[in-house]
Protein backbone atom coordinates (compact mmCIF):
# COMPACT_ATOMS: atom_id res chain seq x y z
CA UNK A 1 0.00 0.00 0.00
CA UNK A 2 3.36 2.39 0.91
CA UNK A 3 4.69 1.36 -2.24
CA UNK A 4 1.21 2.57 -4.27
CA UNK A 5 1.06 5.75 -2.39
CA UNK A 6 4.75 6.63 -3.00
CA UNK A 7 4.13 5.69 -7.23
CA UNK A 8 1.04 7.90 -7.07
CA UNK A 9 3.36 10.68 -5.56
CA UNK A 10 5.90 9.59 -8.16
CA UNK A 11 3.63 9.72 -11.20
CA UNK A 12 1.87 13.66 -10.02
CA UNK A 13 5.69 14.50 -8.94
CA UNK A 14 6.70 13.20 -12.73
CA UNK A 15 2.88 15.69 -14.46
CA UNK A 16 4.00 18.73 -12.38
CA UNK A 17 7.20 19.42 -13.04
CA UNK A 18 8.53 17.59 -15.86
CA UNK A 19 11.07 15.55 -13.48
CA UNK A 20 14.36 14.48 -13.98
CA UNK A 21 13.62 11.40 -12.81
CA UNK A 22 15.35 11.70 -9.85
CA UNK A 23 19.13 12.93 -10.78
CA UNK A 24 20.96 14.20 -7.82
CA UNK A 25 23.55 17.01 -9.04
CA UNK A 26 27.06 15.76 -7.27
CA UNK A 27 28.33 18.27 -5.40
CA UNK A 28 31.31 17.32 -3.06
CA UNK A 29 33.09 19.57 -0.92
CA UNK A 30 36.33 18.12 0.08
CA UNK A 31 39.10 20.22 2.72
CA UNK A 32 42.50 20.87 2.12
CA UNK A 33 44.29 21.73 4.63
CA UNK A 34 47.29 20.91 7.19
CA UNK A 35 45.15 18.33 8.08
CA UNK A 36 44.76 16.64 4.61
CA UNK A 37 48.89 17.35 4.52
CA UNK A 38 49.74 15.20 7.74
CA UNK A 39 46.99 12.14 6.38
CA UNK A 40 49.21 12.70 3.03
CA UNK A 41 52.81 12.35 4.20
CA UNK A 42 51.35 9.38 7.05
CA UNK A 43 50.45 7.04 3.88
CA UNK A 44 53.15 8.45 1.90
CA UNK A 45 55.40 6.85 5.13
CA UNK A 46 53.34 3.32 4.92
CA UNK A 47 53.59 3.33 1.32
CA UNK A 48 57.25 3.59 1.59
CA UNK A 49 58.06 1.09 4.14
CA UNK A 50 55.39 -1.56 3.00
CA UNK A 51 54.92 -1.15 -0.24
CA UNK A 52 57.18 -2.76 -3.32
CA UNK A 53 57.12 0.10 -5.58
CA UNK A 54 59.28 -2.04 -7.89
CA UNK A 55 56.77 -4.28 -9.05
CA UNK A 56 55.15 -3.50 -12.07
CA UNK A 57 51.61 -1.84 -12.76
CA UNK A 58 50.39 -4.36 -16.23
CA UNK A 59 46.93 -2.62 -15.70
CA UNK A 60 49.06 0.83 -16.54
CA UNK A 61 51.11 -0.77 -19.35
CA UNK A 62 50.81 -2.09 -23.10
CA UNK A 63 47.40 -2.61 -24.61
CA UNK A 64 45.64 -1.47 -20.39
CA UNK A 65 47.33 1.39 -20.89
CA UNK A 66 45.49 4.95 -19.88
CA UNK A 67 45.34 7.46 -22.64
CA UNK A 68 46.22 10.75 -21.05
CA UNK A 69 43.00 13.42 -21.44
CA UNK A 70 39.70 13.66 -22.68
CA UNK A 71 38.67 14.34 -26.37
CA UNK A 72 36.42 16.54 -27.24
CA UNK A 73 34.08 16.22 -30.40
CA UNK A 74 36.36 15.46 -33.55
CA UNK A 75 34.64 15.82 -36.16
CA UNK A 76 34.48 14.40 -40.05
CA UNK A 77 36.73 11.55 -39.43
CA UNK A 78 37.75 9.34 -42.28
CA UNK A 79 35.44 7.18 -43.51
CA UNK A 80 36.42 4.79 -45.70
CA UNK A 81 33.18 3.82 -47.54
CA UNK A 82 29.94 4.82 -46.63
CA UNK A 83 27.99 5.96 -44.09
CA UNK A 84 23.93 5.49 -44.71
CA UNK A 85 22.21 9.02 -43.98
CA UNK A 86 19.85 6.87 -42.35
CA UNK A 87 22.58 6.45 -39.54
CA UNK A 88 21.88 8.64 -36.79
CA UNK A 89 23.00 8.14 -33.20
CA UNK A 90 26.04 7.50 -31.17
CA UNK A 91 27.87 4.28 -30.09
CA UNK A 92 29.56 4.37 -26.82
CA UNK A 93 31.29 2.18 -24.84
CA UNK A 94 33.06 3.01 -21.61
CA UNK A 95 36.19 2.06 -19.52
CA UNK A 96 39.08 2.32 -16.71
CA UNK A 97 41.13 4.96 -17.25
CA UNK A 98 42.62 6.68 -14.44
CA UNK A 99 43.78 9.94 -14.34
CA UNK A 100 46.13 9.90 -11.54
CA UNK A 101 49.29 8.32 -11.15
CA UNK A 102 48.39 5.21 -8.16
CA UNK A 103 50.05 6.22 -5.08
CA UNK A 104 50.90 2.39 -4.72
CA UNK A 105 48.82 -0.65 -6.14
CA UNK A 106 46.84 -0.20 -9.19
CA UNK A 107 43.80 -2.81 -10.57
CA UNK A 108 42.29 -3.18 -13.48
CA UNK A 109 38.46 -2.32 -11.87
CA UNK A 110 40.24 1.16 -10.11
CA UNK A 111 40.32 3.02 -12.97
CA UNK A 112 38.29 6.28 -13.30
CA UNK A 113 35.13 5.28 -15.61
CA UNK A 114 35.88 6.98 -19.40
CA UNK A 115 33.20 7.49 -22.50
CA UNK A 116 34.22 6.69 -26.06
CA UNK A 117 31.48 8.29 -28.13
CA UNK A 118 31.06 7.39 -32.12
CA UNK A 119 28.50 10.00 -33.29
CA UNK A 120 27.10 9.43 -36.84
CA UNK A 121 24.95 11.36 -38.45
CA UNK A 122 23.94 12.46 -42.01
CA UNK A 123 26.62 10.55 -43.36
CA UNK A 124 29.52 11.81 -40.89
CA UNK A 125 31.32 10.58 -38.01
CA UNK A 126 32.58 12.24 -34.64
CA UNK A 127 34.49 11.09 -32.03
CA UNK A 128 34.47 11.97 -28.21
CA UNK A 129 35.94 10.73 -25.04
CA UNK A 130 35.07 12.30 -21.41
CA UNK A 131 35.75 11.24 -18.13
CA UNK A 132 32.31 10.43 -16.02
CA UNK A 133 32.33 12.82 -13.61
CA UNK A 134 32.45 11.26 -10.70
CA UNK A 135 32.40 12.38 -7.15
CA UNK A 136 36.26 10.97 -7.12
CA UNK A 137 37.24 12.45 -10.20
CA UNK A 138 35.90 15.69 -8.75
CA UNK A 139 37.94 15.58 -5.19
CA UNK A 140 41.20 14.26 -6.75
CA UNK A 141 40.97 17.09 -9.89
CA UNK A 142 40.64 19.37 -6.79
CA UNK A 143 43.58 17.41 -4.78
CA UNK A 144 45.57 17.26 -8.41
CA UNK A 145 46.25 13.73 -7.00
CA UNK A 146 45.47 10.55 -6.25
CA UNK A 147 43.40 10.25 -2.85
CA UNK A 148 41.45 7.33 -2.76
CA UNK A 149 41.58 3.92 -2.08
CA UNK A 150 42.44 1.61 -4.28
CA UNK A 151 41.58 -2.48 -4.82
CA UNK A 152 45.32 -2.84 -6.10
CA UNK A 153 45.88 -1.86 -2.47
CA UNK A 154 43.96 -4.56 -0.71
CA UNK A 155 45.94 -7.01 0.35
CA UNK A 156 47.69 -8.31 3.39
CA UNK A 157 48.38 -5.16 6.35
CA UNK A 158 49.19 -3.03 3.81
CA UNK A 159 46.00 -3.28 2.70
CA UNK A 160 44.07 -2.56 6.13
CA UNK A 161 46.21 0.35 6.41
CA UNK A 162 45.36 2.03 3.22
CA UNK A 163 41.69 0.79 4.27
CA UNK A 164 42.14 3.05 7.28
CA UNK A 165 43.64 6.22 5.75
CA UNK A 166 40.30 6.33 3.35
CA UNK A 167 38.13 6.12 7.01
CA UNK A 168 40.21 8.38 8.42
CA UNK A 169 40.30 10.60 5.73
CA UNK A 170 36.42 10.23 5.42
CA UNK A 171 36.33 11.37 9.14
CA UNK A 172 38.41 14.12 9.19
CA UNK A 173 35.97 15.45 5.99
CA UNK A 174 39.52 15.44 3.64
CA UNK A 175 37.06 13.53 1.33
CA UNK A 176 33.71 13.96 0.99
CA UNK A 177 32.19 10.32 0.25
CA UNK A 178 28.73 11.00 0.98
CA UNK A 179 28.41 10.43 -2.83
CA UNK A 180 30.05 7.49 -2.60
CA UNK A 181 33.08 6.25 -4.06
CA UNK A 182 32.59 4.92 -7.29
CA UNK A 183 34.07 5.44 -10.83
CA UNK A 184 31.55 4.50 -13.29
CA UNK A 185 33.85 2.87 -14.86
CA UNK A 186 32.49 -0.78 -16.00
CA UNK A 187 29.01 -0.69 -17.87
CA UNK A 188 26.58 1.95 -19.59
CA UNK A 189 23.06 0.84 -19.69
CA UNK A 190 20.24 2.57 -20.99
CA UNK A 191 17.08 3.06 -19.72
CA UNK A 192 13.82 5.31 -19.41
CA UNK A 193 15.49 7.76 -21.81
CA UNK A 194 18.92 7.96 -19.58
CA UNK A 195 22.06 6.82 -20.72
CA UNK A 196 23.43 5.49 -17.37
CA UNK A 197 27.24 4.85 -16.27
CA UNK A 198 28.06 1.99 -13.93
CA UNK A 199 30.22 1.06 -11.51
CA UNK A 200 28.57 -1.94 -8.65
CA UNK A 201 29.77 -0.43 -5.82
CA UNK A 202 27.97 3.17 -6.63
CA UNK A 203 25.01 4.37 -7.66
CA UNK A 204 24.64 4.95 -11.73
CA UNK A 205 25.85 7.85 -12.98
CA UNK A 206 23.74 10.14 -16.23
CA UNK A 207 25.03 11.09 -18.79
CA UNK A 208 23.60 13.19 -21.52
CA UNK A 209 24.50 12.50 -25.39
CA UNK A 210 24.47 16.23 -27.19
CA UNK A 211 23.77 17.08 -30.45
CA UNK A 212 27.26 17.27 -31.62
CA UNK A 213 28.32 13.95 -30.07
CA UNK A 214 29.90 15.34 -26.73
CA UNK A 215 29.22 14.02 -23.30
CA UNK A 216 28.18 15.23 -20.61
CA UNK A 217 27.37 13.92 -16.79
CA UNK A 218 24.53 15.25 -15.14
CA UNK A 219 24.83 13.62 -11.93
CA UNK A 220 23.86 10.99 -10.08
CA UNK A 221 20.26 8.64 -10.06
CA UNK A 222 19.07 8.17 -6.86
CA UNK A 223 15.73 7.58 -8.03
CA UNK A 224 13.81 9.79 -5.97
CA UNK A 225 16.20 8.86 -3.15
CA UNK A 226 14.48 5.33 -3.02
CA UNK A 227 17.52 3.98 -3.91
CA UNK A 228 19.78 3.77 -0.78
CA UNK A 229 21.98 1.06 -2.05
CA UNK A 230 25.15 0.10 -4.29
CA UNK A 231 23.68 -0.91 -8.31
CA UNK A 232 24.98 -3.77 -10.20
CA UNK A 233 27.07 -2.69 -13.31
CA UNK A 234 24.81 -5.27 -14.87
CA UNK A 235 21.26 -4.67 -14.55
CA UNK A 236 18.89 -6.32 -17.12
CA UNK A 237 16.49 -4.38 -19.15
CA UNK A 238 13.47 -6.74 -20.39
CA UNK A 239 12.66 -5.83 -24.20
CA UNK A 240 9.31 -6.55 -24.31
CA UNK A 241 8.33 -4.94 -20.57
CA UNK A 242 10.88 -2.13 -21.01
CA UNK A 243 11.34 -2.29 -17.15
CA UNK A 244 14.70 -2.88 -15.56
CA UNK A 245 15.61 -5.52 -13.15
CA UNK A 246 18.77 -4.65 -10.70
CA UNK A 247 20.20 -5.47 -7.17
CA UNK A 248 23.56 -4.45 -5.26
CA UNK A 249 25.65 -6.35 -3.05
CA UNK A 250 26.62 -5.11 0.45
CA UNK A 251 29.50 -5.94 2.76
CA UNK A 252 26.52 -6.14 5.92
CA UNK A 253 22.71 -7.69 5.70
CA UNK A 254 20.92 -7.30 3.62
CA UNK A 255 23.88 -8.68 1.30
CA UNK A 256 21.91 -8.84 -1.51
CA UNK A 257 18.54 -6.39 -2.14
CA UNK A 258 17.18 -6.75 -5.62
CA UNK A 259 14.87 -3.83 -7.42
CA UNK A 260 12.72 -3.77 -10.18
CA UNK A 261 12.42 -0.46 -12.14
CA UNK A 262 9.35 0.06 -13.89
CA UNK A 263 9.20 1.25 -17.76
CA UNK A 264 8.81 5.13 -16.48
CA UNK A 265 11.51 5.13 -13.93
CA UNK A 266 9.98 4.30 -10.54
CA UNK A 267 12.24 2.09 -8.24
CA UNK A 268 10.03 -0.34 -6.53
CA UNK A 269 10.80 -1.40 -3.09
CA UNK A 270 13.57 -3.36 -2.44
CA UNK A 271 13.52 -6.82 -1.95
CA UNK A 272 16.60 -8.38 0.52
CA UNK A 273 17.99 -11.58 -0.66
CA UNK A 274 19.00 -13.96 2.24
CA UNK A 275 22.43 -15.70 1.77
CA UNK A 276 24.82 -16.80 4.59
CA UNK A 277 28.06 -14.56 3.97
CA UNK A 278 28.99 -11.34 2.22
CA UNK A 279 30.43 -12.05 -1.42
CA UNK A 280 31.42 -10.53 -4.79
CA UNK A 281 28.28 -10.92 -7.34
CA UNK A 282 29.17 -9.10 -10.42
CA UNK A 283 26.00 -10.25 -12.49
CA UNK A 284 22.59 -12.04 -12.43
CA UNK A 285 20.01 -12.67 -14.76
CA UNK A 286 16.05 -12.68 -15.98
CA UNK A 287 13.84 -14.46 -17.46
CA UNK A 288 10.53 -13.65 -18.82
CA UNK A 289 9.10 -14.51 -14.90
CA UNK A 290 11.72 -14.63 -13.32
CA UNK A 291 15.52 -13.18 -11.32
CA UNK A 292 18.60 -15.70 -11.00
CA UNK A 293 21.22 -14.45 -8.04
CA UNK A 294 24.00 -16.48 -8.12
CA UNK A 295 26.21 -16.99 -4.50
CA UNK A 296 29.29 -17.83 -5.53
CA UNK A 297 31.84 -18.37 -3.14
CA UNK A 298 33.96 -15.23 -3.56
CA UNK A 299 33.75 -14.26 0.13
CA UNK A 300 34.68 -10.93 1.69
CA UNK A 301 37.16 -11.57 4.16
CA UNK A 302 38.76 -8.37 5.42
CA UNK A 303 40.47 -10.62 8.24
CA UNK A 304 42.32 -12.91 6.42
CA UNK A 305 43.13 -10.53 4.17
CA UNK A 306 45.66 -9.44 6.81
CA UNK A 307 46.03 -12.48 8.42
CA UNK A 308 47.08 -14.53 5.56
CA UNK A 309 48.19 -11.39 3.44
CA UNK A 310 45.41 -12.38 0.55
CA UNK A 311 43.15 -10.51 -0.95
CA UNK A 312 40.29 -8.86 0.36
CA UNK A 313 38.08 -11.20 -1.28
CA UNK A 314 38.77 -15.37 -0.71
CA UNK A 315 37.51 -18.05 -3.29
CA UNK A 316 36.69 -20.91 -0.93
CA UNK A 317 37.22 -24.04 -3.30
CA UNK A 318 35.43 -26.47 -1.14
CA UNK A 319 31.78 -24.81 -1.18
CA UNK A 320 29.18 -25.71 -3.59
CA UNK A 321 28.00 -23.14 -6.10
CA UNK A 322 24.25 -21.92 -5.49
CA UNK A 323 21.68 -20.27 -7.59
CA UNK A 324 18.56 -18.92 -6.09
CA UNK A 325 15.42 -18.35 -9.07
CA UNK A 326 13.14 -15.82 -7.45
CA UNK A 327 9.57 -14.94 -9.59
CA UNK A 328 10.76 -11.08 -10.39
CA UNK A 329 7.63 -9.74 -9.14
CA UNK A 330 8.04 -11.30 -5.62
CA UNK A 331 7.89 -8.53 -2.77
CA UNK A 332 9.80 -10.66 -0.53
CA UNK A 333 12.73 -13.83 -0.71
CA UNK A 334 9.86 -16.18 0.23
CA UNK A 335 9.27 -18.18 -2.77
CA UNK A 336 12.94 -18.30 -3.93
CA UNK A 337 14.23 -21.67 -4.85
CA UNK A 338 18.03 -22.26 -4.47
CA UNK A 339 19.64 -24.92 -6.20
CA UNK A 340 23.58 -26.67 -5.97
CA UNK A 341 26.01 -27.46 -8.45
CA UNK A 342 29.80 -28.06 -8.19
CA UNK A 343 31.88 -25.11 -7.30
CA UNK A 344 32.75 -21.93 -9.57
CA UNK A 345 32.85 -18.87 -10.19
CA UNK A 346 31.17 -16.45 -12.74
CA UNK A 347 31.92 -12.99 -13.47
CA UNK A 348 29.42 -12.60 -16.70
CA UNK A 349 26.19 -14.21 -17.60
CA UNK A 350 25.15 -14.52 -21.41
CA UNK A 351 21.42 -14.74 -21.01
CA UNK A 352 18.55 -16.81 -19.72
CA UNK A 353 15.13 -18.19 -20.11
CA UNK A 354 12.62 -21.03 -19.54
CA UNK A 355 11.69 -23.99 -21.45
CA UNK A 356 8.63 -25.76 -19.40
CA UNK A 357 9.79 -26.63 -16.28
CA UNK A 358 13.43 -25.37 -16.84
CA UNK A 359 14.96 -22.46 -16.01
CA UNK A 360 18.01 -22.21 -18.45
CA UNK A 361 21.05 -19.98 -17.38
CA UNK A 362 23.47 -19.94 -20.02
CA UNK A 363 27.00 -18.46 -18.45
CA UNK A 364 30.59 -18.17 -18.29
CA UNK A 365 31.96 -20.66 -15.86
CA UNK A 366 35.23 -20.61 -14.37
CA UNK A 367 37.15 -23.54 -12.09
CA UNK A 368 39.73 -22.35 -9.93
CA UNK A 369 39.29 -19.17 -9.34
CA UNK A 370 42.56 -17.20 -9.05
CA UNK A 371 42.11 -13.57 -7.87
CA UNK A 372 45.70 -12.79 -7.46
CA UNK A 373 45.71 -13.41 -11.53
CA UNK A 374 42.85 -10.72 -11.69
CA UNK A 375 44.61 -8.16 -9.26
CA UNK A 376 47.45 -8.26 -11.42
CA UNK A 377 50.22 -10.37 -10.54
CA UNK A 378 51.89 -11.75 -13.56
CA UNK A 379 51.69 -15.47 -14.26
CA UNK A 380 53.95 -17.70 -16.72
CA UNK A 381 51.03 -19.59 -17.52
CA UNK A 382 47.13 -19.28 -18.03
CA UNK A 383 46.37 -22.66 -17.16
CA UNK A 384 44.06 -22.00 -14.33
CA UNK A 385 42.21 -18.97 -16.17
CA UNK A 386 39.92 -20.58 -18.49
CA UNK A 387 36.57 -19.35 -19.01
CA UNK A 388 33.89 -21.90 -20.20
CA UNK A 389 30.73 -21.23 -21.75
CA UNK A 390 28.10 -23.42 -19.63
CA UNK A 391 24.56 -24.18 -19.72
CA UNK A 392 22.67 -24.68 -16.39
CA UNK A 393 19.61 -25.80 -15.82
CA UNK A 394 17.11 -25.48 -13.05
CA UNK A 395 13.89 -27.37 -12.79
CA UNK A 396 11.18 -25.37 -11.12
CA UNK A 397 8.91 -28.88 -10.32
CA UNK A 398 12.07 -31.42 -8.67
CA UNK A 399 14.01 -28.63 -7.82
CA UNK A 400 17.40 -30.36 -9.36
CA UNK A 401 19.79 -28.77 -11.50
CA UNK A 402 22.47 -29.60 -14.28
CA UNK A 403 25.03 -28.37 -16.17
CA UNK A 404 26.78 -28.95 -19.34
CA UNK A 405 29.55 -27.64 -21.33
CA UNK A 406 28.86 -25.60 -24.23
CA UNK A 407 32.62 -24.49 -25.36
CA UNK A 408 36.17 -24.73 -24.88
CA UNK A 409 37.93 -21.99 -23.39
CA UNK A 410 37.71 -18.79 -23.48
CA UNK A 411 34.97 -17.27 -23.35
CA UNK A 412 33.73 -13.97 -21.25
CA UNK A 413 32.52 -10.73 -21.56
CA UNK A 414 29.39 -12.41 -23.40
CA UNK A 415 26.89 -9.88 -25.89
CA UNK A 416 23.59 -10.88 -26.98
CA UNK A 417 21.19 -9.68 -29.10
CA UNK A 418 19.23 -7.29 -26.25
CA UNK A 419 16.02 -7.68 -27.99
CA UNK A 420 16.21 -11.41 -26.98
CA UNK A 421 17.36 -10.54 -23.21
CA UNK A 422 15.31 -13.28 -21.15
CA UNK A 423 14.32 -14.83 -23.90
CA UNK A 424 15.31 -18.51 -25.58
CA UNK A 425 18.70 -16.82 -27.82
CA UNK A 426 22.16 -18.13 -28.43
CA UNK A 427 25.15 -16.58 -27.26
CA UNK A 428 28.75 -15.47 -28.56
CA UNK A 429 31.88 -13.56 -27.00
CA UNK A 430 35.48 -13.53 -28.03
FE1 LIG B 1 31.26 -7.01 -15.91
Amino acid sequence: MAEREEKGKYDEMMMKKGSDGGIAEVNPTPKKGVTSKVVDYIEKLIVKFMYDSSRPHQYLAGNFAPVADETPPVTDLPVVGHLPDCLNGEFVRVGPNPKFAPVAGYHWFDGDGMVHGMRIKNGKATYVSRYVRTSKLKQEEYYGGAKFMKIGDLKGLFGLLMVNMQMLRAKLKILDVSYGTGTGNTALVYHHGKLLALSEADKPYVLKVLEDGDLQTLGMLDYDKRLSHSFTAHPKVDPFTGEMFTFGYSHTPPYITYRVISKDGFMHDPVPITISDPIMMHDFAITENYAIFMDLPLYFRPKEMVKDNKLIFTFDKTKKSRFGVLPRYAKNELQIRWFELPNCFIFHNANAWEEEDEVVLVTCRLENLDLDMVSGTVKEHLENFGNELYEMRFNMKTGLASQKKLSAPSVDFPRINECYTGRYSFSSGP
